[in-house]
């Protein structure tokens, strides 16, 4: 079996770290075809993302899950995606996520006070906030919010290297669209929607109708499961080693950059060579060459990080590439770090201990990694 093939099987998806240790002794760039590469070293990922030579491959998919991807930012390509980014950059300001914190906490110490001493940490944690921050940075209201957890977990399965469909992420796909299509007609007050409907109504051709609706979808998508992933990651890593707990409390910012490192939310993704003349890590790679840079790997890079395998939240000048480089960095990264530092601060606070109480489960999926389930027993400070 070779390395893709390792890391697509049901082993390689449940633990892949032990395959990004043996590529990395393999070298930063390894060809799978003389056309296709899988980058894993850290400044060879990094040169990628920001060479803005290597762009989004654009494949037309005849899936409607993937085409509706296809219209937003995350897979646009020049110019496209530098008119959609400014737009959405706009709206989607620093200011606006730093107004959020109050809403985030108190949404957390609501989360908090509803749970029973024994839960799933996924379903009644790790999932609520996301959905409950992005809905109320979209205007979703608080009744409908239930509807998207299996909706944006069905569609997200579209995104896996592997074909998962069966038919379950195109449905998802046609649900959110006729959802979001109603939402635009009625746009919360103040909410984000209201704004980018604004930029669409300037009619200076600055967003279209499709892009619109494909941007609304991929921002509700990409603003839940990953966080939800981070945090679930992010408890088990507590469960695991509970002498962590007092760096959680210390020095929270930190242990959610090293969670983002470890166990990255985001474990892929893909490029294509664009123009001629391109290299990775020293390595030619042909115009039209696909691209596979495996993130997670990127993150346990030896050459980048020492003792990459440890979870050390101590180490200095930790930056992991868990929310990509250059022109498609993650623009809600602000948003999740404030999430995840804002979700560990409280739990660590208001909890005297945290411990595993049954099995935990991952989702079996390379790309999106986190937990479907971590139950856990809660015990409360002062008890
Ligand atoms: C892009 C990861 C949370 C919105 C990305 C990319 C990564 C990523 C790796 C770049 C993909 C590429 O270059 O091919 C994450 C992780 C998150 C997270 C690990 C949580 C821990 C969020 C949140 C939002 C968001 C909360 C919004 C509410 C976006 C958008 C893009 C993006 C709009 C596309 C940017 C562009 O293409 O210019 N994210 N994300 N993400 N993310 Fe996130």
């Amino acid at each position: 079996m070779n390395l893709i093939e390792s890391l697509l099987s049901p082993a390689g998806r449940a633990d892949p770290f032990p395959l990004y240790a043996e590529a990395h002794r393999l070298g930063p760039v390894l060809p799978i075809t003389d056309s296709a590469f899988l980058v894993v070293g850290y400044a060879a990922s990094n040169e990628v993302l920001r060479n803005p030579g290597f762009r989004i491959p654009t494949n037309p998919s005849s899936q409607p899950s993937l085409e509706l991807m296809q219209r937003s930012i995350l897979r646009a390509n020049p110019p496209d995606h530098g008119r959609m980014r400014s737009l959405i950059s706009q709206v989607f300001t620093p200011r606006r996520v730093a107004a959020l914190q109050p809403a985030i906490e108190a949404a957390v110490d609501g989360l908090i006070d509803g749970l029973p001493a024994e839960v799933d940490f996924m379903d009644r944690f790790a999932f609520q906030l996301p959905v409950t921050v992005i809905c109320e940075l979209l205007g979703v209201p608080a009744s409908e919010r239930d509807r998207f957890r299996p909706l944006a977990s069905d569609l997200t399965a579209a995104l896996e290297l592997t074909d998962t469909s069966d038919g379950s992420a195109d449905a998802a796909a046609r649900e959110l669209g006729e959802y979001f299509a109603h939402l635009i007609r009625n746009p919360a007050a103040d909410g984000l929607v209201s704004a980018l409907v604004a930029a669409r109504d300037a009619g200076d051709g600055r967003l279209s109708d499709e892009e619109l609706l494909g941007n609304l979808i991929l921002l509700l998508v990409a603003g839940f499961e990953t966080t939800t992933d981070l945090l679930g990651n992010g408890l088990a890593i507590l469960l695991d080693r509970p002498e962590l707990t007092s760096t959680a409390r210390s020095d929270p910012a930190a242990f959610v950059e090293e969670v983002l490192r470890y166990d990255s939310p985001v474990q892929l993704t893909t490029r294509v060579a664009h123009t001629e003349g391109l290299s990775a890590g020293g390595v030619p790679m042909p115009a039209g060459s696909d691209l596979i840079l495996l993130l997670g790997a990127a993150n346990r890079d030896p050459a980048r990080f020492p003792r990459p395998d440890e979870f050390d939240p101590a180490r200095t000048d930790n930056k992991p590439l868990s929310f990509g480089a250059g022109a498609h960095i993650c623009l809600g990264n602000s948003l999740a770090r404030l999430e995840g530092t804002i979700a560990f601060t409280r739990l660590v606070e208001r909890y005297s201990s945290i411990t595993a109480e049954g099995q935990a489960a991952r989702r079996d999926r390379l790309v999106l990694r986190g937990y479907r389930t971590l139950p856990v027993r809660l015990t409360a400070a002062g008890c």
